[in-house]
C-alpha cells in the first residue's frame, strides 16, 4: 500500500509531462495542423490576411503637415495623423514641461492653452491645429526673468510637493483666472477639478490661484 501511494505521484507526473501542451506545441499545432491559419481572439484568421495587415502596419503611417505657433515661435512640422499635441510638444519640439500622466484625459497633467483655452493636450490631435497658438508652461513667464504671477503664487503658497502635476495645474489655473471662475474657493475647486494632484496639495493650489486672481 505504502509503495503504491509513493508510486502514484511519479506516475501522474509522467502522464502530465507527456500530454501537457506547451505554448510552443500549441502554436506549432495551430500553424501546421490547420493549413497555416492562426487563432486570434477565438477566431481563425488566414495567415495571408494577417500578413497584409502587418505589411500595412509596417508601412509609413499617414501624416500631415501643419504650421502652428508654440509660445510665440512658429513651427512647421510633419506629424503622424494619430499623434497628440502632447507628443508633438514633448517628442518633436522638446518641450517636456507638459507632463504625460494618464494619457487619457483623466488627470490634467498635460494641460496647455490652445488659442487661449485650456485643453488636455493628450486628447488633442496635433494635425488639427493648423494656425493655432499654443501656450505651454515654458512660455508662461514674461521672459524678463520674472515668473508669471501664478507661478510665483505656487511658490509663495507652497502649492506643490513632487511637482509632477504642477505645470498642468498652473496652466489650468491661468485658464481658470482668464475665464473668471475664481469668485470663491469653491468655484476654483470646481473649475480646477479636472487637475489631479497625487500629493494632495489642493488647499494650497486653490490659495495660489486666489492669490494670482485677486492678489491675496
Ligand atoms: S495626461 Fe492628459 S489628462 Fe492625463
Ligand atoms: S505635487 Fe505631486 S502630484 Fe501634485
Amino acid at each position: 500500500m505504502e509503495e503504491r501511494i509513493l508510486a502514484e505521484p511519479s506516475d501522474a507526473a509522467a502522464v502530465s509531462t507527456e500530454f501537457e501542451p506547451t505554448r510552443r506545441t500549441v502554436i506549432a499545432a495551430m500553424t501546421a495542423g490547420v493549413g497555416g491559419a492562426v487563432v486570434v481572439g477565438g477566431s481563425t484568421v488566414a495567415a495571408p490576411v494577417l500578413a497584409a495587415e502587418e505589411a500595412v502596419a509596417a508601412g509609413t503611417p499617414p501624416s500631415g503637415r501643419l504650421s502652428l505657433a508654440v509660445n510665440g515661435e512658429r513651427h512647421t512640422v510633419t506629424v503622424d495623423n494619430r499623434a497628440s499635441l502632447l507628443d508633438l510638444l514633448r517628442e518633436q519640439l522638446g518641450l517636456t514641461g507638459s507632463k504625460k500622466g494618464c494619457n487619457a484625459g483623466a488627470c490634467g497633467a498635460c494641460t496647455v492653452l490652445v488659442d487661449g483655452r485650456r485643453v488636455n493636450s493628450c486628447l488633442t490631435l496635433a494635425v488639427r491645429l493648423e494656425g493655432a497658438e499654443v501656450t505651454t508652461i515654458e512660455g508662461l513667464a514674461p521672459g524678463d526673468g520674472d515668473l508669471h504671477p501664478l507661478q510665483q503664487a505656487f511658490i509663495d503658497q507652497d502649492a506643490f510637493q513632487c511637482g509632477f502635476c504642477t505645470p498642468g495645474q498652473i496652466m489650468s489655473g491661468v485658464g481658470c483666472i482668464q475665464e473668471g471662475r475664481t469668485g470663491s474657493a469653491a468655484e476654483v475647486r470646481e473649475w480646477m477639478s479636472g487637475n489631479l494632484c497625487r500629493c494632495g496639495c489642493y488647499v494650497k493650489i486653490v490659495r495660489a490661484v486666489g492669490q494670482a486672481a485677486h492678489g491675496k
